[in-house]
């Protein structure tokens, strides 16, 4: 399966993704994850994302372009993959479109995470994050078993840079005046599938599967 997940930040992108990574054995391609990453190791691209990123606004087209282009070359990615953050902008999926089509494959479904924007604060301030392995915690609705500490690894948790109330507001911003036209675009192929991401995660697993299994 070839499928993108697209919703608001704090909408349930990547609490979702690993759970149907591992239903469907595909690969997980999420770009603010490898942003993160870049910026992390300081590498040349990271330094050119940071900023922006800490603005809560959209990175250039053709720097997230460059790199799901060699993301989706590894050989685990050939069945099938979940873009998760990826495309966000209506240039970036006509770019996607390009690539697969050289491929001689398409994108099976589209996952509209649909929620109200009021909820969204909330989620986005009481995140934290391991780092290295993406896994995500909530400090009310998915707490780690020890305060700040990952379940898995022991090591230790941290928030995003850009989860506060104020960059939230033009992450927002960015969702309903680039992303959302990318849905429309994808409602006119008939590809678009809309949840309820304002369920809980386990109820929004249960409809994410519904789908999938259609
Ligand atoms: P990115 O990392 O993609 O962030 P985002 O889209 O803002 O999405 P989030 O990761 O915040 O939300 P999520 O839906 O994954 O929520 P989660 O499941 O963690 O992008 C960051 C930045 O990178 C962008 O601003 C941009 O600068 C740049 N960028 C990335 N891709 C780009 C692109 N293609 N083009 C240009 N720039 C790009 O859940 C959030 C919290 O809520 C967690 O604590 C979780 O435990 C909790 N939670 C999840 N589900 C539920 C539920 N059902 N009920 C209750 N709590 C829940
Ligand atoms: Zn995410």
């Amino acid at each position: 399966k070839r499928l993108i997940l697209i919703g608001p930040p704090g909408s349930g992108k990547g609490t979702q993704s690993p759970i149907i990574k591992d239903e469907y054995c595909l690969c997980h391609l999420a770009t603010g994850d490898m942003l993160r990453a870049a910026v992390a190791a300081k590498t040349p691209l990271g330094i050119k994302a940071k900023e922006t990123m800490e603005k809560g606004e959209l990175v250039s087209d053709d720097l997230v372009v460059g790199i799901i282009d060699e993301a989706m070359k590894k050989p685990s990615c050939q069945k099938g993959f979940i873009l998760d953050g990826f495309p966000r902008t209506v240039a970036q999926a006509e770019k996607l479109d390009e690539m697969l089509q050289k491929q001689g494959t398409k994108i099976d479904k589209v996952l509209d995470f649909a929620i109200d924007d009021s909820i969204l604060e909330e989620r986005i301030t009481g995140r934290w994050i391991h780092s290295s392995s993406g896994r995500t915690y909530h400090t009310k609705f998915a707490p780690p078993k020890v305060h700040g500490i990952d379940d898995v690894t022991g090591e230790p948790l941290m928030q995003r840079k850009d989860d506060t109330a104020e960059v939230l507001k033009s992450r927002l911003q960015a969702f309903h005046k680039q992303t959302e036209p990318v849905i429309d675009y994808y409602r006119n192929k008939g590809v678009v599938a809309k949840l309820p991401a304002e369920k809980p995660p386990k109820e929004v697993t249960v409809e994410v599967q519904k789908v999938l299994s259609k």
